[in-house]
């Protein structure tokens, strides 16, 4: 189906709204960089149709090259925006893939986005095994219970032992796995997957723009197609494998998949086309639909009849010709039509938007309607920040995208005193925009900038320049982490506000965040008030 019909059927109302959202699964790929995100994402793509030529992606990626160019890694982010989502059918279901940024220094990003996806593929490297960005991402999942699909790639080079990888997925990434495939061979023997699942013999066939997979159907692991297949030893090696598979790891159960539970586990190389197929075929029969969120007052389930969103990123252009925003809108409930006013919660305004649009394949287009599971992009001219939630106009408020603990605080000193105003009005808008963190520290009202990289410092200094006029410059500070705190003993915290006045600040809603300068610092607060609880995130009682 090429996109003009994909667009047309997808505008055309003869199905219902329980079918529109039936047809459709919006998940992320995400991975430590360099694992092979960009490379599956690519070949989801062009296997589903959605793009002719492999590149195409991977021409948007920022480059790692660019990390001290930020001017540069935003004329590449402008061009992103294109790909921050991608929609294409497959096998008759409509797959929203939300692209997130590989670059570490926008992490935040992509945890956010996380929380517009209803389930998630992560591609570890065979050779690495689980990577420190690989356990913050899938602890982010972990919060909401996100179904995961694991995707060990590069299965074509020297990788380590497969029983080996999966126990260290169960030991560092907090769920269970079960393999559904299992590799016969590893690098330079490597000859294909055994597919558990669809049970058959994937044999591997290198081939970087086409599909490889084939599967040779067999009765079972006793078939003697194995080893006409892949000769005597491997067949062997891979009944003992399938063996112990099948006494180590209880039989795959759906239902622990989609609470979140349990990590069906694919092996292959993206980069070959290998086992890709198998992944995707998996993923459609599985993936779950368009889920329900919770908000403030209750829980929004996707079949309701009115319409309800919230906006999950936004992406500034920086080109001061053209100051607008693009705030990028999941929907939860209902059907979104252009050109009808909806209730902004937060401003109590209705707005009405005359080209919200959404991206099939490559194209950006322009649509009338959309629905739950959907993402579309809204121009902007400063009313949305992230969080914040359009309804017909019920007052309701969407749960669920916290703040993350920064990595690098900052404080903010105003080089104009002039133009203070302008500097503030900056900072909060930027801020809104989820570009970094600002909290305040008293006394004297102290701006301290937190990011999860050093980017974002240069982001903010041209972006005040450039669009406020306002100039400043940033003094380090040895913080370690912030950390949220909540309790149910006012004295203490009375207390704690008090001895560590210097280490605690307000964030943006007004909650108190203790800046602990290490480690040890924070643990022997943990100690001496007993009654606080410490959290990584704004919203989730993630305890540190
Ligand atoms: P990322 O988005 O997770 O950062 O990873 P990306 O897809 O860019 O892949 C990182 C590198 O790993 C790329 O090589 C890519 O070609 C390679 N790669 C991906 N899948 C496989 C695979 O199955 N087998 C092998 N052997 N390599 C794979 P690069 O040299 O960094 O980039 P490029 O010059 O190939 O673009």
């Amino acid at each position: 189906m090429n996109n003009e019909h994909l667009m047309t059927s997808l505008l055309l109302p003869p199905m219902s709204q329980e079918v529109h959202r039936n047809k459709r699964k919006t998940f992320a790929i995400i991975s430590h960089p360099d694992a092979g995100k960009t490379t599956l994402t690519e070949k989801f793509l062009l296997f589903g149709g959605a793009i002719q030529t492999a590149g195409a992606v991977k021409n948007n990626k920022i480059s790692k090259t660019a990390a001290s160019d930020f001017m540069e890694i935003e004329k590449q982010r402008g061009i992103s925006v294109a790909t921050s989502v991608m929609s294409f059918e497959y096998q008759e279901q409509l797959i929203n893939l939300l692209d997130t940024p590989g670059h570490k220094d926008f992490a935040e990003d992509t945890y956010r986005t996380l929380t517009a996806v209803d389930s998630v593929v992560l591609v570890i490297d065979c050779v690495k095994g689980v990577e420190p960005q690989t356990k913050a991402l899938m602890e982010v999942c972990r919060m909401r219970d996100t179904p995961v699909i694991i995707f060990i790639n590069k299965m074509d080079l020297e990788g380590r032992d497969p029983f080996e990888l999966l126990d260290e997925l169960e030991e560092t990434l907090n769920i269970r796995v079960r393999p559904l495939s299992w590799p016969i061979g590893i690098g330079s023997t490597f000859k294909g997957v055994y597919n558990l699942f669809a049970k058959g013999l994937n044999l591997f066939k290198a081939n970087k723009t086409q599909i490889a997979d084939e599967l040779i159907k067999v009765k079972d692991i006793n078939d003697p197609v194995i080893q006409q297949q892949v000769g005597d030893e491997l067949a062997n090696e891979l009944r003992s494998d399938i063996e112990l598979v099948e006494g180590v790891y209880d039989e795959f159960n759906r239902e622990e998949y989609a609470a979140g539970k349990l990590a069906p586990v694919f092996f292959g190389s993206a980069l070959n086309s290998f086992g890709v197929n198998e992944l995707l075929d998996a993923f459609v029969q599985m993936a779950p639909r368009p889920k329900g969120r919770p908000a403030d007052v209750r829980f929004v389930e996707p079949n309701e009849p009115k319409f309800t969103g919230f906006i999950f990123k936004i992406h500034a252009n920086i080109d001061p010709r053209h100051r607008d925003r693009i705030a990028f809108l999941r929907i939860c409930s209902g059907v979104f039509h252009k050109n009808k006013f909806y209730h902004h919660v937060r401003l109590k305004k209705e707005f009405k938007y005359n080209n919200p649009y959404t991206f099939m394949a490559r194209d950006k287009n322009v649509i009338d309607e959309a629905f739950p599971g959907d993402v579309i992009g809204l121009y902007d001219t400063g009313n949305f920040k992230i969080g914040d939630t359009l309804t017909e106009g019920e007052e309701l408020q969407f749960k669920g995208i916290p703040s993350f603990s920064p990595e690098l605080f900052r404080e903010v000193i105003n080089k104009d005193p002039m133009k203070t105003k302008q500097l503030e009005k900056g900072l909060a808008q930027l801020t809104e925009e989820g570009v970094a963190q600002l909290f305040t520290k008293q006394p004297g009202s102290i701006k301290i900038i937190g990011t999860v990289g050093e980017l974002q410092f240069e982001v903010i200094q041209y972006r005040l320049k450039n669009e406020y006029g306002a100039s400043c410059e940033f003094r380090g500070l040895p913080y370690h982490m912030a950390c949220w705190i909540t309790t149910d003993n006012p004295a203490q915290l009375k207390d704690f506000l008090r001895i560590k006045a210097n280490d605690v600040a307000i964030d943006k809603d007004g909650n108190y965040v203790y800046l602990a300068p290490s480690s040890w610092m924070l643990k022997s607060a943990q100690e001496s008030y007993p009654d606080l609880d410490f959290h990584k995130t704004s919203e989730f009682k993630t305890d540190v």
